[in-house]
């Protein structure tokens, strides 16, 4: 076995910034071709310009549409790892929310995976390829993030469980990872603020938040033929929240 992604072809939705675009670099690092879909072109000519990988393909996009994952498997002749990495959140008490809250974080955070993930099953029952979707903490455990995302993030890891047993028979691997909090653009506005950080900081063994690249790593094995025994799991990235609740 090899500790690389040489000759596979991933796709890695919201590639542009934190956690995906963290994901986007470690893939490259390990030899795969990546496509990376996020909806803003801007910044998706970003990373272009950053990264300066002719490995590397980028589309826009908006997954949380039927259009948007259309636009994607249009372009897709072959597909070796699917990254669900796309996700969202408006932070909110449940008498607040709005029936445009919920519908823009289901169809971002959990349509988005169910959709995208059974219109690549053709490409990776062919390719015996696996998916890798990023979850949280959230789905495992009460956070202060809202009831709607962790509501999606629960649904991702049951979805992980269910099609890992559903599509073991065709040679496709599925498993989760769910970080507690990382520092990205998504969590720049709560972290900034001192009490919530000390708090976030105070629950977490390790005292400290994690950096994308921490997320990625464990994406990058789940996504390697090492992990070829392994499906159905969900990987907790959280500094030891999750076993000191
Ligand atoms: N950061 C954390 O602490 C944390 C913890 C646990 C789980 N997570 C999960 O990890 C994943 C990544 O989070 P992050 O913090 O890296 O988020 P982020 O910094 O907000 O980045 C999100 C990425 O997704 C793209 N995106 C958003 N909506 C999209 C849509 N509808 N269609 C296509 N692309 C879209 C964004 O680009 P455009 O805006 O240009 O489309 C961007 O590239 C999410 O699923 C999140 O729930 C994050």
């Amino acid at each position: 076995m090899t500790w690389n992604l040489e000759n596979k072809t991933a796709l890695v939705t919201g590639g542009t910034k934190g956690i995906g675009k963290a994901i986007v670099v470690e893939f490259l690092n390990l030899g795969a071709n990546v496509i990376a879909v996020a909806r803003g072109q801007e910044s998706l000519d970003a990373l272009k310009n950053e990264l300066k990988s002719d490995k590397l393909t980028l589309l826009s996009a908006d997954l949380s549409t039927k259009e948007g994952i259309k636009t994607v498997i249009d372009s897709l002749t072959t597909l070796d790892i699917l990254v669900n990495n796309v996700g969202t959140n408006i932070r909110k008490r449940m008498v607040d929310f709005e029936d445009q809250d919920f519908d823009t974080i289901v169809n971002t955070n959990l349509f988005s995976v169910y959709e995208l993930t059974r219109k690549c099953h053709s490409l990776l029952k062919a390719s015996q390829g696996n998916v890798v979707s990023i979850a949280s903490v959230t789905g495992i455990t009460h956070v202060k993030s809202g009831v709607i995302y962790g509501m999606t993030k629960a649904a991702i890891i049951q979805f992980t469980r269910n099609i890992a047993v559903e599509w073991a028979a065709d040679g496709i691997r599925l498993n989760a990872v769910s970080p507690w909090y990382i520092q990205t653009p998504l969590t720049a506005g709560v972290l900034a603020n001192p009490d919530f950080y000390a708090e976030v900081v105070a629950r977490t063994p390790m005292r400290r938040v994690g950096l994308p690249e921490e997320v990625a790593a464990a994406v990058a094995f789940f996504a390697m033929n090492n992990a070829s025994f392994i499906t159905g799991q969900n990987l907790a990235v959280d500094g030891g929240f999750t076993i000191k609740l």
